[in-house]
């Protein structure tokens, strides 16, 4: 904070570093990461003048004088003024030597707000503290700025989680205000929209999608001449393997009921009337979740991909599947990995307390209302998907749990077994019953296979 000897901190603009500048016929074309910006009709001082700001940072009292300085007159300094605002994509804020403010976004607007002295502004709740590779940065979901910090400033950060008053940093907190880091009231509290926020579930979604930020985004292939891809099917664990049944899929084409009548019979079902055989889970494993073929790498996909019945971004395939079974006639209780390529499942050396942890977590989750018989637990091998993309991969990853969600759903259906999606499931737990590295491999989707619903069975 400003003490009554510190030096003020200086209040100027710049341009972002990979901004490109070009002046011609009194056209300033500035081209950067999220287009192109124009200003046209400017007199030639402004022209000069800001085709001098990159690579520099200069107040804006100070560009005004140097329009005037070249033969400008007021008017042109109320263009320059105009001209900065039509920047303000690329138009970088600092208060040296603290923080600069740097627009990460198309539509990034900075408007500081007329603030009194004794105002008081507080972090916003959303806002985040971290290092990345230019240093401190603070950045939040609310925000299409992201501020690089000084040590020299930290000690206002930390304060800020409680109020300041204004007249203690009033170019700092004006801002944090400006950019939309820290704010001077308590909507964040009341808003209803921005109440319903979780802080991680707004940070991931303004992230996980383009618009809103400036990193690498889609399927940049950034471990492409680094790393090799995780291999297209994740090798199965050594030891006995259970062969499962093949169905024929013509045989189950016949059997089936119509389409129509499965998609509106499908319903989320948590009492059973028994438990599934072995060949029906191979037959529901065949027909929702093996590989159909292994895809060589091509051109445009440096990858091994595969086919299987549920769509997957990318072909990558990411998603393992677990099997926790407490009731399967044929089957010993215990816990399995599925192998969609040989289609088989290993038993894994789990220990019991944790598989019966893994189906209590299942059961709670219904509410109390099932009793689990087979628990498919779906991980993703993150590595496959985030050698591919960035930015999106954990999104892509959720998205993929739901179409094989949905693929279970319907197989299972029309097999007349019960299925059940689940929302929550307790990822440490299962990365410790898989014998997984969490980082590397660990729980994102979770699935109850039950027998005929117990309704059905009953004829109601
Ligand atoms: C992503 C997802 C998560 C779900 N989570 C749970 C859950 O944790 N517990 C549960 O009993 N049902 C869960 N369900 C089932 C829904 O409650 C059910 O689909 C919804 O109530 C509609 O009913 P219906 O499936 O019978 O048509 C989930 C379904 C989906 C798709």
């Amino acid at each position: 904070m400003n003490g009554p000897d510190a030096p003020r901190p200086l209040t100027m603009v710049g341009l972002r570093e990979d901004a490109v500048v070009t002046v011609a016929d009194g056209v300033l074309t500035i081209t950067h990461p999220f287009g192109r910006t124009a200003v046209r009709g400017l007199p030639p001082g402004v022209q000069t003048v800001l085709g001098e700001l990159p690579g520099t940072l200069a107040g804006e009292d100070e560009l005004a004088g140097r329009v005037l300085a070249a033969g400008g007159t007021s008017r042109d300094v109320a263009v320059l003024y105009l001209a900065l605002a039509k920047l303000a994509p690329v138009l970088v804020h600092a208060v040296e030597p603290l923080l600069r403010v740097v627009p990460i976004a198309r539509d990034a607007v900075f408007h500081q707000p007329a603030l009194a002295p004794d105002d008081t502004v507080r972090l916003s709740r959303f806002a985040l503290l971290r290092r990345s590779d230019d240093g401190l940065i603070l950045e939040s979901p609310l925000s299409r700025h992201v501020v690089t910090l000084t040590e020299e400033a930290v000690p206002l950060i930390a304060a800020l989680g409680r109020p300041v008053m204004v007249k203690q940093a009033p170019e700092v907190l004006g801002h944090l205000v400006a950019a939309g880091l820290a704010r001077t009231d308590d909507t964040e509290e009341r808003d209803p929209a921005l109440r319903a926020w979780d802080f991680h579930d707004l940070l991931f979604h303004a992230r996980s999608r383009a618009g809103r930020h400036d990193r690498p985004f889609g399927a940049t292939f950034r471990f492409l001449s680094e790393l090799p891809p995780e291999p297209v099917v994740k090798r199965p664990p050594d030891g006995p393997a259970v062969e499962l049944y093949r169905p024929s899929l013509e045989e189950a084409a016949a059997a089936d009921p119509p389409f129509t009548t499965v998609l509106e019979t499908r319903r989320s079902v948590r009492e059973y009337a028994g438990p599934p055989t072995l060949r029906q889970l191979g037959e529901l494993l065949y027909r929702a979740a093996r590989v159909r073929k292994v895809v060589p790498p091509a051109p445009g996909m440096p990858y091994e991909a595969s086919s299987r019945p549920y769509p997957g971004g990318g072909a990558v395939y990411e998603l393992e599947l677990y099997l926790t079974v407490a009731r399967c006639e044929g089957l010993a209780a215990g816990v399995y990995h599925y192998d969609p390529l040989g289609h088989r499942l290993h038993a894994l050396p789990a220990r019991p307390e944790d598989a019966q942890g893994m189906l209590s977590v299942a059961r709670l989750a219904t509410g109390g209302l099932a009793e689990p018989d087979v628990l498919i637990t779906m991980t993703s091998r993150f590595q496959r998907m985030s050698w591919k993309y960035s930015g999106l991969a954990y999104g892509a990853t959720l998205k993929n749990v739901g179409a094989l969600y949905q693929t279970l759903y319907l197989v299972a259906t029309a097999m007349g077994l019960s299925p059940c999606g689940l929302g929550s499931g307790d990822a440490d737990l299962a990365a410790r019953t898989f014998g997984l590295d969490w980082e590397r491999e660990s729980s994102v989707g979770d699935f109850l296979i039950g027998g005929p619903p117990r309704a059905a069975a009953s004829g109601s």
